[in-house]
């Protein structure tokens, strides 16, 4: 198991996909990006575009390496992107039926070697996996948002996941300029479990209206010099992603400290999903 990694594909091109194509191409794989949504997969190349333009004027990013990067990434369907791919990071909807079925259908075409890697944020890596005739290959690489700029890669390695593979990700995860850290497959592994009950529990603040969402921002953000407030970084985060999020760990760890919050499942029916739609907690643009 597990070869050197030439090329990466990357399923689901949203908030996540788009990000981990991109520094994927940036470290000098060959990065193919699909999605069920045209419009998404569409806009994610000129997300793509203008990061890299946002970090040559920054000074950050060279100009060849803007145009090598794009040179590298392409945009195709799930079977273009599967074609001689030694990783793959999925990077769907936060639903585990839907993961599942997926990892299915992509070991049916992918060679045996191939490592299969799953950004969920909640969802156990041993049950994205489960069904999978080499269950070895199923890892998690959960990457952070803004994922050109977040350092961190957690990660989470079941018990049927073999060290080959772990190592290989490790090294990639290091390649894209990331730290990683290895965790377990616990639910919430090590950084949505801490989060997200800091996230959770402002929305409660700001349902007993405890203080305005920007003070319950600041007070994180100079209080305890976290570099954005909750409320915030649910909104950049997404609140649907948010709730699923919520949901899972509530389940799985029958702690109620994650029980969702009222707020957040009527701002999610009321289609209030934070940057991505316009209003969350904040109205976006800002
Ligand atoms: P998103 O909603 O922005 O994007 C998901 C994309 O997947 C959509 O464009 C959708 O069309 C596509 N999609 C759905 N089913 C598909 C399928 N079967 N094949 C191909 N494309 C499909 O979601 P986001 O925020 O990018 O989250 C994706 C994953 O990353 C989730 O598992 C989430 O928990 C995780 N994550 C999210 C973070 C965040 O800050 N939003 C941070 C870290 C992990």
């Amino acid at each position: 198991m597990s070869r050197s990694i030439r090329k990466i594909a990357v399923i689901g091109a949203g908030t996540m996909g788009h990000g981990i194509a991109q520094v994927a191409a940036m470290a000098g794989y060959e990065a193919c990006l699909t999605d069920t949504n045209e419009e998404t997969l569409n806009s994610a190349l000129s997300h793509i575009t203008a990061n890299l333009q946002a970090g040559v004027d920054r000074g950050v990013v060279s100009s060849d390496l803007k145009e090598v990067t794009i040179s590298r990434l392409a945009i195709g369907t799930l079977s273009e992107a599967l074609v001689k791919v030694d990783l793959v990071v999925e990077a769907i909807v936060e639903d585990l039926a839907i993961k599942q079925a997926l990892m299915l259908e992509i070991e049916r075409r992918v060679s045996k070697e191939t490592i299969l890697a799953s950004n969920t944020s909640s969802l156990p890596i041993r049950k994205i996996g489960s069904g999978l005739v080499h269950p070895g290959r199923m890892i998690g690489m959960h990457f952070f948002n803004p994922v050109h700029i977040m350092k961190l890669v957690e990660v989470v390695v079941s018990e049927k996941t073999s060290m080959k593979v772990r190592d290989a990700v490790v090294a990639c995860a290091g390649k894209m300029g990331k730290e990683a850290i290895v965790v377990k497959d616990v639910p919430g592994f090590a950084t949505s479990r801490l989060g997200v009950v800091i996230g959770l529990e402002a929305i409660r603040m700001l349902e007993q209206e405890v203080a305005s969402a920007e003070d319950i921002d600041k007070a994180m953000e100079l209080g305890y010099k976290h570099p954005m407030g909750p409320l915030r970084l649910t909104d950049l985060v997404g609140l649907d992603v948010r709730l699923a999020i919520a949901r899972t760990l509530h389940e799985e760890l029958g702690a109620e400290q994650f029980r969702p919050p009222a707020l957040l499942e009527k701002k999610v029916a009321a289609g209030e999903l934070g940057r991505k739609s316009g209003r969350g907690f904040y109205k976006w643009p800002e």
